[in-house]
């Protein structure tokens, strides 16, 4: 059976990363496609407590122990879902993944990079991405989005100099040096988030044909564009 493909949705807050793996997930089903839509953290029972712990513990977290936090969902979604989903020949779309870890953890909280490089690949067994589609918007329109969502997570209220450092890690992320660097992370691709959802949403697909043209080139709507 063919290996499935591993799609990853990335990007700041509010870049509407969830509505576009939403929109991608309905897409691609509705071309037959075997599709298994995850997201982090979260997807498991115990990913889903930490979850809880992450974004609504009221008291402080240390930046080594948030990180953790991180990596143990990670560690369970993978063993649980995301790699039986790919052995058995699924695509699994991802909202957010390890470049969240680096933007996040690293770039925003400051910690040690090779630590944390290290940490994640015991999470992930070493998985790399096909395909990382970060969505790139100006953070400020992407925080007050986040805002129009209502209440503020403990993440989100982490303050606007470290969601700068975040936004600019992840702007990062796609330059041909850093990829070099950065070799477990695999293919990362931007795609301007600005626009109604179906703009991104086309872009995205377009992304998806140039990238993977063997399981994405045929689609007919790219084909069309
Ligand atoms: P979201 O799923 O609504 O985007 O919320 C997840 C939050 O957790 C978001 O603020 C990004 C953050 N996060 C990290 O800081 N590190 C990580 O490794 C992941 C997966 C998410």
């Amino acid at each position: 059976m063919a290996a499935g493909r591993l799609i990853v949705l990335e990007g700041p807050e509010g870049a509407g990363k969830t509505t576009q793996l939403r929109l991608l997930a309905t897409r691609l089903e509705n071309d037959g496609y075997r599709i298994l839509a995850l997201r982090e953290p979260g997807g498991t029972p115990l990913g889903d407590s930490i979850r809880g712990i992450l974004l609504h513990s009221p008291g402080d977290i240390s930046p080594a122990a948030e990180a953790l936090l991180f990596m143990a969902s990670r560690a369970e979604i993978m063993e649980r879902h995301v790699d039986p989903a790919l052995d058995a020949g699924v695509i699994v779309l991802m909202d957010r993944f390890f470049l969240s870890t680096y933007a996040y953890q690293i770039a925003g909280r400051g910690l040690d990079e090779a630590n944390v490089r290290a940490a994640n690949s015991l999470a992930t067994g070493g998985r790399t991405p096909d395909l990382n589609l970060v969505i790139d918007l100006d953070p400020a329109d992407g925080l007050a989005r986040a805002a129009l969502r209502g209440s503020h997570d403990r993440m989100e209220r982490s303050g606007d100099e470290f969601h700068a450092r975040v936004s600019r890690a992840f702007a990062e992320f796609a330059s041909d040096d850093w990829q070099d660097a950065h070799e477990e992370s695999g293919r990362i691709v931007m795609v301007d988030g600005a626009g109604t959802p179906d703009e991104v949403h086309n872009r995205i697909m377009k992304m998806l044909a140039q990238n993977l043209p063997g399981e994405f080139g045929m689609l007919d709507e790219v084909k069309r564009q």
